[in-house]
């Protein structure tokens, strides 16, 4: 059992909904990194079935399953896809130094348009510098569902994220977001690893729903300068990349996951679903 303090809150929760991603900097404490990057030098880790449960995998003393159990992972890893989830792959990924070339951007992996989602959690065992490329991010990019490699052609969007960090930092991802390993132009080896899990539970309030009421706000528009921290102003957060600025779409795909997350459904920002869930021609009464 998770004990509460390390489940995230309704406002992270609603930031992973609508950034597709969330970020802990230096979380991992360095004698697991230190392990960990000794483990990927003398040639890697050992893998396991797609389909087993996390809980069987990298017994002690894996470095790996030191940094996965750690509270502060479990309580991340249960708040957005339950209890013991299943292991569906993991990688090193590794940057060569001065490489020459970088990863065309992507998302993992075909076309998935489920409600219900997986998650990415990226490993950093060691500083990444923004010369060393890190990952790559368009936040706010997993509702537009590709198929892999689709937008590879492209090496740059407006509002992109690089991943510069230091040692021991993690990243966890929507597995829709569009991502890429950027060049590495030092003369190190970069080392980042993944691991994609799988939820086996309906994915319904998972996190510390203590907030939930308090956090969820006011559905009144959100005026330009206006700071507002609640549920509906995180899900009407604007990335850069949207159309008009306004991204009415993104949003309102945001509200859907929402809903889907917490059973309200009736959650809004603004009218914007609820309009579209209008349907006069389906009432028998005449006016
Ligand atoms: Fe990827």
């Amino acid at each position: 059992m998770i004990e509460k303090q390390y489940l995230l809150n309704s406002r992270q929760v609603a930031e992973f909904v609508a950034r597709g991603f969330l970020r802990f900097d230096e979380l991992v404490p360095d004698e697991i990194n230190q392990a960990a990057m000794t483990a990927f030098d003398a040639g890697g880790i050992q893998s396991y079935p797609a389909g087993t449960p996390l809980s069987q995998c990298y017994p002690e003393p894996s470095p790996i399953g030191r940094m996965l159990r750690m509270p502060e992972i479990q309580g991340i890893i249960h708040s957005l896809v339950g209890p013991d989830p299943l292991f569906d792959h993991h990688a090193i990924h590794v940057r060569q130094p001065n490489e020459g070339k970088a990863q065309g951007m992507h998302g993992d992996s075909i076309i998935d348009t489920r409600m219900h989602f997986d998650i990415q959690i990226m490993y950093f065992p060691h500083d990444v510098p923004l010369e060393m490329g890190g990952t790559l991010l368009v936040p706010g990019s997993q509702y537009r569902r590709i198929n892999e490699m689709d937008i590879a052609r492209y090496q740059n969007f407006v509002g992109q994220i690089p991943m510069v960090c230091k040692a021991g930092s993690i990243l966890v991802l929507h597995h829709g977001i569009w991502h890429c390993g950027r060049q590495n132009q030092t003369d190190r080896k970069r080392y980042m690893y993944k691991i994609r899990l799988n939820p086996r539970v309906r994915q319904y309030r998972l996190w510390n729903t203590d907030d939930l009421d308090e956090a969820k706000g006011e559905s009144q528009p959100i005026f330009a300068g206006e700071k507002r921290s609640d549920i509906q102003a995180i899900l009407a957060q604007r990335e850069p990349w949207f159309e008009d600025g306004e991204g009415r779409l993104e949003i309102v795909n945001r509200i859907k996951q929402w809903r889907f997350l917490t059973g309200d459904d009736n959650f809004d920002v603004h009218y914007w679903l609820t309009r579209l869930e209008n349907m006069p021609e389906n009432r028998l009464e005449m006016a």
